[in-house]
């Protein structure tokens, strides 16, 4: 047997979910680009979970039924507010409300096609509430509910602030959800699948994936990302600190891939609106302080920025807590988890693969006395 660290070039399913050729990122065969700049997050989720487009009738019964399932049972928002506030990160809080979902839904465990495509729905359109519930709740304010007249991400700003959100602000988030709903097989969507593919339910799926995205080296990034801007402060830091970080051998969170070599086509469109949205907030010493890093990283290591780099910049104009950054992540890749689960249950076999042993020869067993 031989192994291959981290399953890397490993072709571990087939899928028509999405695909990476050549650099090239595309959802049921439309590219990133072209979606970037002409879907929007409904009509993504629509495509990712039915294999095309909406029609204008479809696209319309379809935002209302996810603002129609967008509240979520007041039991999970009296298990939100008995978490130990101040020290919970909001991704913690998502993963336990997520799995906690299931205990409210009396179809979790039903395996028919019609009760996980009802599933994958409710889950999409409550995951928003959750984070936005739990993020006022950690303020000591109340949660708003949400609204039936607005679109997927007019209701996250709106849940999260009160306040009907402006045009820029819901056009940069729902770009953003465009941009991450899916990734063929990165961690949390082999997560996803490996976790149904033992027959479990969608809220297990989605509640393992979330267990993955969390960490710093997949969705965690963007909010490490911002942290590094936060202590560099200003632009004229940017020199020494990343020489100091490359020298010692630090990771630069934000850079690099495991499949993108030549860069990540997401990047570029999160750049664009880092820099736009600075200006119209005034603060472009978040997106100048970002080009100067990638500029060093890229010059000296040859690493390129990857979808949590600018998008830290972006969420930040936007007035959004750094701890919510990978949350906001979930909210989106939750649509590219659960069309690779519908998909998984589809042609279902169990994920099983296998380790090369390196441990101890064979042992006999030592009495504890004799040890
Ligand atoms: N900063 C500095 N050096 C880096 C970075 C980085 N961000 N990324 C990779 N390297 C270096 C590694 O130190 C290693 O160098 P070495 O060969 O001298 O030891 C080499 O490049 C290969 O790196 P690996 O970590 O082996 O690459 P891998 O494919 O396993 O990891 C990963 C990819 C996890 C994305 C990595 O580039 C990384 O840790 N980046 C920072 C975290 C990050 O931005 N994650 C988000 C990824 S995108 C997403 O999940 C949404």
């Amino acid at each position: 047997m031989s192994t291959t660290r981290g399953l890397e070039g490993i072709v571990a399913t087939t899928s028509s979910v999405s695909s990476i050729i050549e650099s090239v990122l595309t959802y049921q065969g439309y590219d990133i680009d072209d979606l970037a700049d002409n879907a929007s997050f409904e009509e993504v989720i629509y495509l990712l979970w039915n294999g095309r487009l909406p029609k204008e009738d479809e696209l319309s019964q379809f935002t209302q039924e996810l603002a129609n399932h967008a509240e979520i049972p007041k039991e999970i928002i009296d298990q939100m507010k008995a978490y130990p506030i101040g020290k919970v990160h909001p991704m913690a809080a998502l993963r336990t409300a997520i799995s906690s979902l299931a205990l409210f839904d009396e179809q979790a465990d039903v395996m028919e096609e019609d009760a996980n495509r009802l599933k994958a729905l409710k889950i999409q359109a409550q995951i928003p509430t959750i984070v936005t519930a739990f993020s006022r709740i950690r303020e000591g304010q109340e949660p708003v509910a949400p609204r039936t007249d607005l679109g997927f991400a007019a209701n996250f700003l709106y849940m999260l602030t009160g306040n009907e959100p402006d045009e820029i602000a819901v056009n940069a988030l729902d770009k953003a959800l465009v941009l991450h709903a899916d990734h063929e097989l990165n961690a949390s969507t082999f997560t996803a699948r490996v976790c149904v593919a033992t027959l479990s339910d969608v809220y297990s799926g989605i509640t393992a994936a979330i267990g993955a995205l969390k960490g710093p080296l997949h969705g965690g990034a963007n909010e490490a990302v911002m942290k590094m801007l936060t202590e560099i402060g200003d632009v004229n830091n940017v020199e020494p600190y990343i020489r100091k970080a490359l020298d010692n051998k630090e990771k630069i969170m934000g850079f690099g891939h495991r499949v993108y070599k030549d860069g990540d086509p997401r990047a570029k469109h999160l750049r664009e609106m880092s820099k736009r949205l600075t200006e119209i907030t005034g603060e472009t010493k978040w997106y100048e302080m970002s080009i100067k890093i990638d500029e060093m990283v890229t010059g000296e290591k040859g690493l390129l920025p990857n979808v949590d780099f600018y998008s830290a910049s972006v969420y930040h104009s936007l007035g959004i807590n750094h701890d919510l950054f990978t949350p906001i992540f979930a909210v989106s890749r939750t649509s590219g988890w659960l069309a690779h689960i519908l998909e998984q249950y589809d042609n279902n076999r169990l994920i099983r693969p296998r380790a090369e042993y390196v441990g101890p020869d064979k042992r006999s067993y030592i009495p504890i006395e004799q040890r």
